[in-house]
């Protein structure tokens, strides 16, 4: 487990481990096994595929991620315990990942081990692994909570076993750069095995402490896709990979104009969707409003974009609302092929603000709406997609059942979904058509506002988004929210496919 060069840096993945360990994820073996080959494609050096002591069909899993025959390392987890270890030996993976406390609190109250009895198990259980002809990564459990002699110690004796690679995790997130970086250095005074990294994000420093680690002479980062992991979770991969190439100018084997659609992926089967604002993956992370920056990106993005859209395989994108400028929302009409003449464009500007100043998000079919009223002409409304007919059954002891039938491009098709509400069914079955029809998807749903008694009209506004990562919000408001959620719906992806198809995307 060298590094490949002096500047490459290994990238472990351990989303399918530590990254199920996030409150309320389970994977199906089928879901984790798409994650993997997607790892694979993504180039990460080592995919941590669980922890087989687990369970019997954790175990499973390991076995078919181990014999998928993927180019990716495949690393299984055990404590140090020789039917652990079996259990990871017996899933034909390459890696075993051995662990023990190291930490005074977490060697008396986790495992109730004397600090000697914890350094004999090091040595034993890291050569009961090497004996058995596979690579061994030893990790020193709370190791930044360790008391510093003592970690070196153990480090030593897993080195003296022969380990490959010596991981030191931040378990519970307590580091600072400055204070991770100085315990990487004193551990590579004791030792001379590779060392690797793996943080977590309590105090939000996951990332930052993996690149003070990385600067101390730490050649591998443990990392999950979305930051995934136990509590506030771990580094996020496509944080920490982007830093490396940017800001370092190091290499990893990442390619990075996957991240995008791995995240994605990751989110869609953990249901664990990442915020608007985070870096690279967030749905803002390229997004403009501003004036002032929706000018400088349109004239030279480097202005306000660190990091070119395409590189991690996202677009730009041009937002209005109350703070937006002329350039912005031009460009934004100009990308689905409306010109309007200077005096429009001020009238347009005037009234996406009075929008926005009402508190409104105005959504990509509201500023197609309102062009329509100021250009005095009615904006081709092509109905790509066009619902047909639509029943909803809902009740006590019903499970909630939707059927719909829709033409898209002139052509028929019917399906129907169950879900745990009548909105959430009707949704799911419109998606089962356009996910595999036309590959978008809902990215957002919202109750923006419901006005007055039981007849009150509900307000939705919904966000799509197709596989370019092109997302389009719109809205519809109605006495029924079931009808108001499938205009909204029908709308998006409708705007959708015109956007799609004025860029030539389809
Ligand atoms: O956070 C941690 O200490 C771990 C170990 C199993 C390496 O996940
Ligand atoms: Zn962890």
């Amino acid at each position: 487990m060298k590094a490949k060069n002096s500047d490459y840096i290994r990238i472990f993945d351990t989303t399918l481990r530590d990254g199920e360990q996030t409150p309320g994820v389970s994977l199906t073996m089928d879901d984790k096994i798409e994650i993997a080959r997607q790892l694979s494609k993504l180039g990460v050096d080592v995919i941590e595929a669980g922890s087989p002591m687990s369970s019997e069909g954790e175990k499973r899993v390991v076995k078919e991620i181990a014999k998928a025959g993927l180019e990716t390392e495949i690393c299984g987890l055990a404590r140090a315990t020789k039917s652990d270890i079996d259990d990871a030996i017996d899933c034909d993976v390459d890696v075993v990942h051995v662990f023990i406390p190291t930490s005074p609190v977490q060697m008396k109250y986790a495992v109730n081990m004397t600090p000697e009895q914890v350094l004999s198990a090091t040595f034993d259980h890291v050569d009961y692994v090497k004996k058995h002809g596979l690579k061994c990564e030893f990790s020193p459990m709370d190791a930044t909570r360790s008391e510093p002699k003592f970690l070196k110690k153990v480090c030593q004796a897993a080195e003296k076993a022969k380990a490959d690679m010596l991981n030191i995790p931040d378990t519970v997130g307590i580091m600072i750069p400055k204070t991770m970086g100085k315990i990487i250095e004193d551990v590579r005074t004791a030792v001379k095995t590779p060392i690797s990294i793996h943080c977590h994000d309590d105090f939000g420093m996951a990332v930052a402490n993996s690149l003070a680690a990385v600067e101390a002479g730490a050649t591998q980062v443990h990392s999950t896709i979305n930051g995934l992991g136990e509590r506030a979770g771990n580094a996020s991969l496509e944080e920490v990979v982007m830093a490396l190439h940017m800001i370092y100018k190091l290499k990893t084997g990442i390619n990075s104009r996957l991240l995008y659609s791995t995240s994605r992926m990751v989110a869609t089967l953990t249901g664990v969707f990442v915020q608007a604002n985070k870096a690279i993956v967030g749905e803002n992370a390229f997004a403009h409003e501003s004036g002032i920056h929706t000018r400088g990106v349109t004239v030279k993005p480097l202005t306000f974009e660190p990091i070119k859209p395409e590189l991690v395989g996202r677009t730009r994108k041009l937002v209005a609302g109350k703070l937006a400028g002329t350039r912005g929302i031009k460009a934004e009409l100009e990308e689905v092929g409306i010109h309007p003449t200077d005096d429009q464009m001020k009238e347009i500007v005037q009234r996406v603000k009075e929008l926005g100043d009402k508190g409104k998000m105005v959504t990509d079919a509201d500023l197609l709406a309102l062009t329509s009223a100021v250009m005095g002409e009615v904006i081709a409304e092509e109905k790509i997609v066009d619902l047909c007919d639509m029943a909803v059954v809902t009740g006590i002891k019903v499970i909630p059942t939707a059927s719909v039938r829709l033409v898209l491009d002139g052509k028929e098709y019917i399906a129907a979904e169950t879900g745990v509400g009548p909105v959430d069914s009707v949704l799911k079955a419109i998606q089962k058509l356009t996910s595999n029809l036309a590959k978008i998807r809902l990215n957002e749903y919202r109750l923006e506002a419901i006005t007055g008694g039981s007849n009150a009209v509900a307000e939705v506004v919904i966000k799509v988004e197709d596989e370019h990562g092109h997302i389009v919000s719109a809205r519809a408001a109605r006495e029924d929210i079931v009808m108001a959620s499938v205009e909204a719906m029908i709308n998006g992806i409708n705007k959708c496919l015109i956007k799609q198809r004025k860029l030539g995307k389809k």
